[in-house]
């Protein structure tokens, strides 16, 4: 593997990774210490993803979580940030209703948030709020499969375009997704084999969560990877630690040294 080397990533680097075969690595962060952490380890994007509303809110769905909060979240990782790419997602019902509502989100964050671009779920449902957005000069992710801000209406977090009505929309939204102007597109959860195939109908880079290994890159939820929620195993799940674990054990320690007046010791203490 010779990759180039990258100081800085921006969307014009990810086109030319795409073009390389050098693959994508993006994760989640909300906050300003793990933003850090990430950035130093070399991940190309961060997202702040609207999982913010799961995993900091503790929120059963995405939907509850505000613009607000969202751009509370993104200020904390671009301050942590250097190399990467932030992207933010933009909240349910900041971009839904019309283009002009998603153009005045999308500003707001960009504004007051200092992010690079923005993402945002759907096809050719949210095309007009998209072409808006690029039109303003502020670059967009579009995000197609499971899109979790729909939970209500799939009904389930399973997988998805398994029918050929919902592959034909599939096939159909990537193009018109491309076309409008965004410089990547997450698919998440939907066969390995389609998403090859929608991979190699575009030019623009495809990252996947949860679609198989033949996309151009990877998006997890780094409380996830990272094993901070052992009750999550979906299958595309990959755990590369095991932080409840940890943490718990460290925990426990503290508890014990407090509890039996060993910690501080007389090192610990001023004179
Ligand atoms: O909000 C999020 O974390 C996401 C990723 C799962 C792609 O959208």
């Amino acid at each position: 593997m010779n990759n180039k080397i990258y100081t800085k990533i921006t969307t014009h680097s990810l086109q030319e990774m795409k073009r390389n075969g050098e693959k994508i690595a993006m994760l989640t962060a909300y906050d300003y210490s793990f933003a850090k952490l990430i950035d130093n380890a070399s991940i190309d994007i961060i997202l702040v993803g609207d999982s913010a509303s799961n995993v900091m809110a503790g929120h059963e769905t995405t939907l509850p979580i505000t613009l607000d909060e969202m751009i509370y979240h993104a200020k904390s990782v671009v301050k942590g940030s250097n190399r990467c790419l932030v992207v933010v997602d933009l909240p349910f019902g900041s971009y839904q209703g019309n283009s002009k509502n998603a153009l005045e989100s999308a500003i707001r964050i960009m504004k007051e948030s200092g992010a690079h671009a923005v993402k945002l779920e759907g096809g050719s449902e949210v095309e007009d709020s998209i072409k808006r957005i690029i039109e303003s000069g502020v670059p967009v992710m579009g995000h197609l499969g499971l899109t979790p801000q729909s939970i209500y209406k799939f009904g389930t977090y399973t997988v998805r375009a398994k029918q050929s009505e919902e592959i034909k929309k599939l096939k159909n939204d990537i193009k018109k997704l491309e076309k409008a102007g965004c410089f990547a597109v997450v698919l998440e959860k939907i066969p390995a084999k389609l998403a090859k195939e929608l991979t190699e109908s575009v030019k623009i880079p495809i990252i996947g969560i949860g679609a198989g290994s033949d996309v151009d890159g990877q998006v997890l939820v780094m409380h996830d990877m990272l094993g901070m929620n052992m009750k999550f195993n979906p299958r595309f799940l990959r755990r590369y630690s095991n932080l409840s674990e940890i943490i718990d054990e460290a925990v426990k320690k503290y508890i014990v040294d407090v509890k039996n007046n060993s910690f501080p010791n007389k090192d610990e203490e001023y004179n």
